[in-house]
């Protein structure tokens, strides 16, 4: 099977104008070029849109299985495929976790028949995400599982943490920490600070983060292990992450779209379609993680796409879960909030979409280089759009960012040579 994808663009070191196409055989990418002589079983005329590797984001939660009302493998994938991601990494907080050889196994069956984009399972630190027994992380990472985490939870002691960083040391994979010392979060709900305080809601403080990352990376150090940090939100984060990466420690960082572009003053009234955790920080964290972001401290962006439904999220801010979609969103939102506004260049806000996730993984994706999969993703940077929940092939519609308008949409993904989205087939 020929896809011949012509009259694209691609982003050069000189000029976003340089004309690119790309030939797809058997779902690899065979040739790039500026004008190539083939006849294909299938073209697609790019319009002269912009062709990019596909995104990858290492932090989605799909609620399969166990949680199929938020969502499922299928229609988390579609929206990642709408989003513009060829590459997603799958949180374990479901039901049951992926703990063991069976579950793991068994959730790579389902990803196998259901999955519109390719999907990496993390499997967990510990059973059941409970904190108490480490699973078997040398069986573990033999059954193709992406890494180890207990997102949503953070690991409470150190000894237990130190044994899982041993164990994945020797296997090569990382640790993928939800830092938070539940010790000293008090109950809360959101950031505290002034707006919690307003509001009369209990609050969570930044030191419950910053304090178990500071653990975690002199742990690391010990255990000789990379060891990623989730969801970094607040100052003193990039702070004890800049100091370790300049100690030489393997610690690497993300970020999402949501700590970048909203801060705890977006938050108005007891609304929890702001609530997730971390929680929505204070002026100066936000500014120091697009900081970190800038410098290499933090080395690129996550969504924490976070389904619920909608019944849950009404609960307010002190009974909904946690958490805020964002497959859907992520490109639109960071290309108006940070390119438009030049905060970064376009090539910067790509490479924390594609390359710098790949090479902090060692995935042999988020390029676009002939004899790899054929993960592409076409934006067309014009196409201004209002964000509407309602619209979401994802069963979640807990966003924030509802109404907010944007430019620079994802119109075609390619997932290893198929078609996983196409606008116009979709609208
Ligand atoms: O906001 C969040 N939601 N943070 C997490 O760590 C977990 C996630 C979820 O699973 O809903």
């Amino acid at each position: 099977m020929k896809l011949l994808l012509k009259n694209a663009k691609k982003l050069s070191s000189a000029s976003e104008e340089e004309t690119c196409e790309v030939l797809i055989v058997d779902n690899k990418i065979a040739e790039v070029g500026k004008s190539i002589q083939v006849t294909a079983d299938q073209t697609i005329d790019c319009e002269g849109n912009l062709l990019l590797p596909g995104f990858i984001d290492v932090h989605i939660h799909l609620r399969e299985p166990g949680g199929e009302h938020k969502e499922t493998i299928k229609t988390g994938t579609k929206a990642a495929a709408r989003g513009g991601f060829t590459t997603v990494c799958a949180m374990p907080n479901t039901n049951p976790v992926p703990d063991d050889v069976q579950s793991v196994r068994s959730l790579l069956e389902k990803i196998q028949t259901e999955a519109e984009v390719r999907v990496l399972p993390y499997a967990a630190i510990t059973k059941g995400l409970q904190g108490t027994e480490i699973t078997d992380i040398s069986k573990l990472s033999q059954e193709g599982v992406f890494a180890f985490t207990d997102d949503g939870v953070g690991i409470q002691t150190a000894d237990f943490m130190l044994q899982a960083m041993k164990q994945a040391a020797a296997t090569g994979k990382a640790i993928v920490a939800h830092c938070e010392d539940n010790s000293i979060v008090y109950g809360g709900v959101m950031h505290d600070g002034e707006v919690s305080k307003k509001l009369g809601l209990p609050g969570i403080p930044s030191l419950s983060e910053s304090v178990q990352i500071a653990r975690d990376v002199l742990l690391a150090e010990a255990a000789g292990c990379h060891y990623h940090v989730c969801h970094v939100s607040t100052k003193e984060s990039v702070r004890v992450i800049r100091d370790a990466k300049k100690a030489g420690i393997h610690v690497t960082a993300e970020v999402t779209p949501h700590h970048l572009l909203l801060d705890e003053m977006a938050v108005k009234e007891d609304n929890a379609n702001y609530k997730m955790n971390p929680p929505l920080r204070a002026v100066a964290d936000k500014e120091a993680l697009l900081a970190g972001l800038l410098d290499g401290t933090i080395d690129f962006i996550a969504t924490d796409h976070a389904p619920h439904a909608e019944d849950e999220k009404a609960k307010g801010f002190q009974g909904a879960p946690f958490g805020i979609v964002g497959l859907e969103t992520a490109f639109s939102l960071l290309y108006t909030h940070l390119v438009q506004t030049e905060k970064c260049s376009l090539q910067q806000l790509v490479d924390w979409l594609t390359v710098r996730p790949a090479e902090v993984f060692n995935l042999p994706y988020g390029k676009i280089v002939e004899g790899i999969a054929a993960d592409l993703t076409l934006v067309d940077l014009k196409k201004q759009n209002k964000i509407n929940k309602n619209s979401f092939f994802s069963k979640g519609k807990n966003t924030p960012f509802h109404e907010w308008e944007v430019q620079g949409v994802p119109v075609l993904t390619i997932s290893e040579g198929k078609i996983a989205y196409k606008e116009d087939e979709h609208e």
